[in-house]
């Protein structure tokens, strides 16, 4: 598929269940499909996390890790404690082929059989805030598994990110970093946030 088709055809997904499923679908293509034009964004978000936390025993979570793209990054910077987190079982099996993760969970943040997570230092999510994926309720319920002084680096298309402004404009939340990649008509940007104090 080319970008347009499959930014359009995954994008429009109806809920998290037919999300999850379409990514199953797409799951040993994804990484052919979008190679060119994505290679850069899990490493690039690595590299930001890594400037921020110098311990590389630090549990990291990724989050929408998919086949294990932004893990491999991590993994070349030397970190250890790898948690990804993932909705479509077809996309983790890939993820796990890689041998970077610590764990592998499937399943969205909010889900109740979750909940008892460890607090993370870091957390990187790239392609996940967007339209029918992730919005300002999965950022809610990241923020409440971050340490204190903890590291959140994602992705968003320009369009997209006033949706998280209810969250991020929080005092909880202090802009670290920003970098714009223009690799659509929409850019991505990529941020990072510290959680500022002891959150509750
Ligand atoms: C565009 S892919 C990005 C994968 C990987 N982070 C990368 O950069 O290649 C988005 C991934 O996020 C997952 N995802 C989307 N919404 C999610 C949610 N609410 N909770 C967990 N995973 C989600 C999808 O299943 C998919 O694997």
């Amino acid at each position: 598929m080319e970008p347009k088709e499959w930014l359009k055809w995954i994008c429009s997904s109806r809920d998290l269940d037919e999300l999850g499923k379409n990514y199953d679908q797409w799951s040993d293509k994804y990484e052919a499909d979008v190679s060119q034009l994505w290679e850069a964004v899990p490493r690039t978000a690595a590299l930001m996390l890594s400037k921020y936390i110098d311990d590389k025993q630090s549990l990291i979570l990724d989050f929408g890790a998919g086949t294990g793209l932004v893990g491999v990054a991590l993994a070349a910077l030397g970190f250890e404690q790898i948690v990804g987190m993932d909705i479509s079982p077809g996309m983790l099996t890939i993820a796990e082929e890689k041998g970077v993760y610590s764990s592998l969970i499937c399943g969205s943040i909010g889900d109740e059989q979750l909940r008892n997570l460890d607090q993370v230092s870091g957390i990187i999510a790239t392609g996940v805030f967007a339209e029918n994926h992730a919005g300002s309720a999965e950022l809610s319920k990241l923020q409440e598994i971050i340490k204190p002084e903890g590291i959140l680096v994602f992705t968003v298309r320009q369009s997209f990110l006033p949706e998280l402004y209810e969250v991020l404009n929080q005092p909880e939340w202090t802009l670290l970093d920003s970098q714009v990649m223009p690799i659509y008509d929409d850019p991505i940007q990529l941020l990072g946030y510290k959680a500022s104090k002891p959150l509750n």
